[in-house]
């Protein structure tokens, strides 16, 4: 157990270093940021390019490999005031629920090896994904942490909200998404419902973004660069009217992957506020028919 907890450790002092190093320039970020007055998003360069992101998916697949009670054995929530605010592995059935898609993800966040470490040891294949999953989070903790130190000198706190506790309220899905039948929608229109979201990659294109449902556009992901979104509750982060947020759905582009064990990947990072509540659902999905 110490020698993992070293390991962490080194591993992670190894990747700050680079990261600091591979940096955007404050000044140029800050243009980038402004542009979310008038685009529901923007693309921002990313430390991992598409393979190292799909590496980890790799290990993730193999982790969905695993029996049940292994699968399912992390579970906790990084703050109990969040509607999707828990960690670990679910699996969300289409038939019995009302977000209609049917996916099975993963929420990593580094309180898991705080309170899994001896579990994670045990187990080679958990072990590496979410060594994958960890360097991925410190990457993405490292560009919202730029961010916000942006955004504080205009409005002044901001950044705490987010980073008052350590670690921060950063959480990191791994999404796969089966299709068995043929279906418009992969995931139906909805604001995201934290503050903050960072798209890092998805296997193939399908995502949509617009400021609502009448100017929305399939995005195309390119290497190395992230999408970056204020979503619904980014107010109780950023208290202005300025900014839009991003309304977005997925959808199946490539009528051959239906009944595919795996139709799509994505892996997205969502940011929120420390403690905060969640808006209601008749918000997140506010034009949802
Ligand atoms: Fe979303």
């Amino acid at each position: 157990m110490i020698l993992f907890v070293t390991l962490q450790k080194a591993i992670y002092d190894a990747l700050c270093n680079i990261l600091r190093e591979q940096k955007m320039d404050d000044h140029l970020l800050k243009e980038r940021l402004n542009e979310l007055k008038q685009s529901p998003y923007i693309k921002l360069p990313f430390i991992y390019d598409h393979n190292f992101i799909a590496g980890a998916v790799d290990s993730f697949f193999n982790f969905l490999d695993l029996p049940q009670e292994i699968k399912n054995f992390i579970d906790l929530k990084v703050s109990p005031r969040h509607r999707r605010g828990e960690l670990g592995f679910r699996h969300r059935h289409s038939a019995d629920d009302i977000y209609s898609d049917d996916k099975e993800f993963f929420h990593f966040h580094p309180l898991i090896f705080q309170n899994y470490g001896e579990f994670i040891e045990q187990n080679q294949v958990v072990s590496d994904f979410l060594v994958k999953a960890n360097k991925i989070w410190l990457a993405v903790d490292e560009l919202i942490d730029q961010i916000m130190r942006i955004y504080d000198q205009t409005f002044p706190g901001c950044k705490a909200k987010i980073f008052n506790q350590d670690p921060s309220h950063i959480v990191l899905r791994f999404l796969k998404y089966s299709w068995k039948n043929s279906s418009e929608y992969l995931a139906k229109p909805h604001f995201d419902s934290g503050s903050l979201t960072l798209a890092l990659a998805e296997s193939s294109p399908g995502l949509r973004i617009g400021s609502g449902p009448d100017d929305l556009q399939i995005i195309t992901h390119e290497d190395k660069q992230a999408l970056f979104f204020f979503s619904s509750n980014y107010k109780k982060i950023i208290n202005s009217d300025e900014f839009l947020p991003a309304w977005h759905d997925v959808v199946q582009t490539d009528d051959n992957q239906i009944g595919k064990p795996c139709s799509r990947w994505a892996v997205v990072a969502f940011i929120d506020g420390n403690n905060v509540e969640s808006l209601p659902r008749s918000e997140t999905h506010k034009y949802s028919k």
